[in-house]
């Protein structure tokens, strides 16, 4: 068994960038910079967004976070995000999600110009993913295929299940695994709350790509000798072994399954650090227009 270490793959890739960045300013051109909205204080969006924040100083990035307090209106979100739209400065934004219930995160994603869509969540780069076209990769699915790319892993003609069908990991995640090229070429099955035989596709699965939001739900009777398992799950289960009161856990009942697995992610240390750096990436190409003019 070989942990995948998206720990080390990360601060490999921000090196990369940092360095990257360098040479874009040592010749006269812009610091890359991405600004993030923050909607209300879940406790999820605050970690994730301040880690945002930290890489991009990390990558020599310039970063703005907006915050604003769970009550306001969809309207003045959504003119900030126009603003932004507007701003030459800005050369990609995110709204970090889950928002309040009172507002569209449907009409804000749309409300983004495509063009600075780091998120890779609006339908013209969902769409334009879905046929190979040019565009921002939604962060999750384009972290796990760098990650099957830095090990080297085969993925041509192999059997992918994918669990879960979330718009933001699992539909692109399947549809990125079924493209014509490497990482990808692989006969993809995607398995949700309604399928009735995920143990047996499972067990049928060269490589299986955990990301349903339930913590170890992929036991290792599910799984066959030599598999690759991917763990996209990062479930907040209350723990009185932290300091922080809580532990974040995976799809994938890890003791147990890894002892059958070649390849095998942590939770954490695993997709987690990739999801983060390949915001980064998609922040360099939106400097460098690279992308988009
Ligand atoms: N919430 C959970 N994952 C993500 C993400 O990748 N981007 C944003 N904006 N919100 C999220």
């Amino acid at each position: 068994m070989q942990l995948i270490d998206g720990k080390a793959i990360s601060a490999q890739i921000k090196q990369e960038i940092a360095a990257e960045v360098a040479q874009i300013v040592n010749n006269g051109g812009k610091v890359p910079h991405l600004a993030a909205i923050l909607v209300g204080h879940d406790g999820g969006s605050e970690t994730y967004v301040a880690n945002k924040v930290k890489s991009c100083a990390e990558c020599g990035f310039k970063s703005s976070l907006i915050r604003f307090e769970a009550e306001v209106t969809e309207e003045t979100l959504l003119a900030k995000v126009r603003e932004l739209n507007e701003d030459a400065d800005v050369d990609g934004f995110i709204v970090q999600l889950p928002l309040p219930k009172h507002i569209s995160e449907q009409k804000v994603i749309e409300t983004i110009d495509y063009r600075k869509d780091v998120d890779g969540f609006h339908p013209i780069n969902v769409g334009r993913m879905s046929i190979g076209l040019p565009c921002y990769v939604s962060a999750t699915p384009n972290g796990i295929l760098e990650l099957l790319k830095r090990y080297n892993i085969e993925t041509s003609g192999k059997h992918c299940v994918v669990l879960g069908r979330s718009n933001i990991v699992g539909k692109p995640m399947a549809s990125l695994m079924m493209q014509k090229a490497y990482p990808g070429d692989a006969t993809v099955t995607v398995c949700h709350s309604r399928s009735k035989n995920i143990q047996e596709e499972c067990l049928r699965a060269d490589i299986i790509i955990a990301a349903l939001g339930q913590p170890e739900f992929l036991k290792a009777d599910m799984v066959k000798e030599g598999a690759v398992v991917i763990d996209v799950g990062t479930t907040r289960v209350p723990s009185t072994l932290t300091k922080s009161g809580f532990k974040l856990t995976g799809d994938v009942k890890f003791d147990e399954v890894a002892l059958k697995c070649l390849f095998i992610t942590p939770v954490p240390g695993g997709v987690g650090p990739m999801t983060i750096v390949s915001l980064m990436r998609n922040t360099l190409l939106a400097g460098k227009k690279a992308i988009y003019k």
